[in-house]
């Protein structure tokens, strides 16, 4: 079962923007930038971009409207929004599988005891996209899940002209999906969740890295995955 201490580190906002006002006493603006888990609240903002960034192009899109609620009910903690100024830009939502590869039911089921991080989709607003955002997110979530105690590796699925673009972020080849939607096929990805930082955490001897949530938005050069 997922544990919810490993979940905390999570929790934590990344930025806020505090302002000063003129009686020099501080109040709380939307932050300029924010990373954090999606809830209920956040759903039709997610279908929102959903909605043009798939239904518009293929009619289908990964996660109707009542599985976003359904996944951020079940598993909020397995999903990460980028917001900027209060507004969805970016996402993810995932929930845990307990298989070697996806089937039909991966679609719709959270397994709790499942190992597998099943990432059902990644989308960034149309206007925010072509500036990195979606690989920037997605390394965040990858570090993020290194937190979590139980979790192995993460899979995905994709159709085959995004393959190159879950290359770039560390994912594997794992062979043809059994699903298809509609008329689409889809080729599994993979990516070994390895290092595990709660582990770590609870020993002494070595420190806990840098809080995934407090990473900077913007991936240097150094910040290699592990
Ligand atoms: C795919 C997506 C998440 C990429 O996020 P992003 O923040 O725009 O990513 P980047 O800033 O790195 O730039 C886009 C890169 O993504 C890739 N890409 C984006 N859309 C693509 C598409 N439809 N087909 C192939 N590659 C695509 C390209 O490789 C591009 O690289 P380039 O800079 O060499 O042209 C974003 O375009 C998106 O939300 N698309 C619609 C939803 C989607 O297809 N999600 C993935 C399937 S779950």
């Amino acid at each position: 079962m997922m544990s919810v201490v490993g979940a905390q580190p999570f929790i934590k906002p990344m930025q806020s923007s505090p302002s000063v006002s003129p009686g020099n006493q501080r109040r709380h603006t939307l932050p300029a930038s924010e990373v954090r888990p999606l809830n209920t609240q956040d759903a039709i903002s997610v279908f929102e971009i959903e909605r043009e960034a798939f239904i518009s192009v293929s009619g289908e899109c990964p996660l109707h409207l009542d599985e976003v609620r359904h996944f951020l009910t079940l598993c909020p903690e397995l999903s990460m929004g980028w917001f900027e100024e209060g507004r969805l830009v970016a996402f993810i939502i995932g929930s845990l599988w307990d298989q070697d590869r996806l089937t039909t039911d991966a679609l719709t089921l959270h397994k709790p005891c499942g190992s597998t991080v099943h990432i059902h989709v990644l989308a960034v607003h149309r206007t925010f996209r072509q500036q990195g955002k979606g690989p920037l997110l997605m390394w965040r979530y990858l570090q993020y899940l290194r937190c979590l105690p139980n979790v192995r590796r993460a899979v995905l699925m994709c159709e085959d002209i995004l393959i190159p673009f879950y290359r770039k972020s560390g994912f594997k080849v794992l062979g043809r999906c059994a699903i298809t939607v509609a008329n689409l096929t889809f080729t599994e990805m993979w990516y070994p969740i390895s290092g595990h930082a709660y582990m770590r955490r609870n020993s002494e001897a070595i420190r806990f890295p840098q809080n995934p949530l407090t990473l900077p938005l913007t991936k240097t050069d150094e910040q290699v995955d592990v």
